[in-house]
């Protein structure tokens, strides 16, 4: 790969040069050979892709974004759509204020935009859910505009390149300086993402594979060979753990008790299980005394700012459901991953007899 050719001209040119080549091909992406036939990216598609994939894998996200684009194929039918549906819909993706932005997002575009989603990274800013990186990102590659596009990948490939010696997060402004210096003017949207492609398949955290890179005749990090130490960063802040029961009530039809969570803070707006608050206090604590109970075990789930461990709890119950409230079939249920490990525990564990609060 990197003989003379694929090695000269300007940077910009040969990477993407190399993509034209090499692109991955995502459910996504309209490809550098379709662009050139003059294929232009549907906006909404680029929207929904970006939002998915702001904390989600790739992996992970290809095969929901094309479940989620087949039942809503345009931004007026995500809207018109009922928020609770697209909150089903989105389950198991975590993160759920993405999702909640996302409807609030389409209904924006479609009431202030009658639909047709605005092109500059200044209009795309004021959309719910829309941050820097995704306002740069849908106006680099849904509509070519020479914007700055900077998420992890780009962040590690820059740093190399330009051998960014500060740590991050410190180093973000000086990345971006850097980014901006190498952007060309055309092809925007195909660069940001032949250097996310470089960062995914080339320039990866470890074992980089540079003398297969585009890039290697003049990366700063290769010739001073410090290209593993790269990009250093600051010591992050251990998570703490929190601790917590949930309650799993089975009725007479094998029902579930559910109970949609409150729209702000934590898996807001999703369906849940009740129990105790979350604390970091380590005391389990027993579930109220006005029945029987199975403990069935304790689960464990990372969430962004915290490890939390779950005990689960199991009961029988035939309580009429108070407001937010429902039975629901366990198999019925569009559940946030760490209740789904809840309710699974618990259904495992239904033929076991014994019990520890008693
Ligand atoms: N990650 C975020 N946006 C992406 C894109 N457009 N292509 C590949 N990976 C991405
Ligand atoms: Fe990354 Fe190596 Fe290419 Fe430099 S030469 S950009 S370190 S893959």
């Amino acid at each position: 790969m990197s003989d003379a050719k694929s090695q000269s001209g300007k940077p910009s040119a040969r990477l993407l040069r190399w993509y034209d080549r090499c692109a991955r091909d995502l459910p996504w992406r309209t490809g550098p050979a379709a662009r050139k036939k003059g294929v232009r990216p549907d906006p909404y598609a680029v929207w929904l892709s970006e939002i998915m994939l702001q904390q989600t894998t790739v992996a992970t996200v290809t095969p929901r974004f094309a479940e989620f684009l087949a039942r809503w194929p345009t931004v007026d039918q995500l809207a018109a759509t009922p928020l609770d549906e697209v909150l089903g819909q989105w389950a198991g993706l975590g993160y759920y204020a993405r999702a909640r932005n996302l409807h609030k997002c389409a209904v924006s575009v479609v009431t202030e935009f009658d639909g047709v989603f605005p092109q500059t990274e200044k209009e795309l800013l004021n959309l719910p859910g829309v941050g820097a990186y995704t306002a740069a990102a849908i106006a680099a590659i849904a509509f070519d505009g020479r914007a700055i596009v900077v998420d992890g990948n780009i962040e590690r490939v820059v740093s190399r390149y330009c051998a960014v010696e500060t740590p991050l997060p410190a180093s973000k402004p000086e990345i971006r300086r850097k980014a901006e210096a190498l952007w060309p003017s055309k092809r925007s949207g195909d660069f940001a993402q032949a250097l996310m492609d470089l960062g995914a398949t080339i320039c990866m955290p470890r074992n980089p594979r540079c003398a297969d890179c585009p890039l290697q005749s003049d990366c700063a990090a290769f010739r001073r060979g410090i290209v593993s130490d790269l990009p250093r960063k600051a010591k992050k802040k251990a998570k703490p753990t929190r601790y917590g029961s949930a309650y799993v009530f089975t009725n007479q039809y094998g029902e579930v008790l559910f109970e949609r969570r409150p729209e702000k803070g934590l898996l807001g707006g999703m369906l849940g299980l009740p129990g105790t608050d979350w604390s970091e206090e380590k005391t389990e604590g027993r579930p109220p005394a006005d029945r029987t109970w199975r403990r069935a075990g304790v689960i464990t789930h990372t969430f962004t700012h915290f490890h939390l461990q779950l005990a689960v709890h199991c009961a029988e119950s035939d309580h009429r459901p108070k407001s937010g409230e429902r039975w629901i079939a366990p198999n019925e249920a569009k559940l946030p991953t760490v209740m789904k490990k809840a309710l699974e525990l618990a259904l495992e564990h239904q033929g076991d007899q014994q019990c520890l609060f008693d």
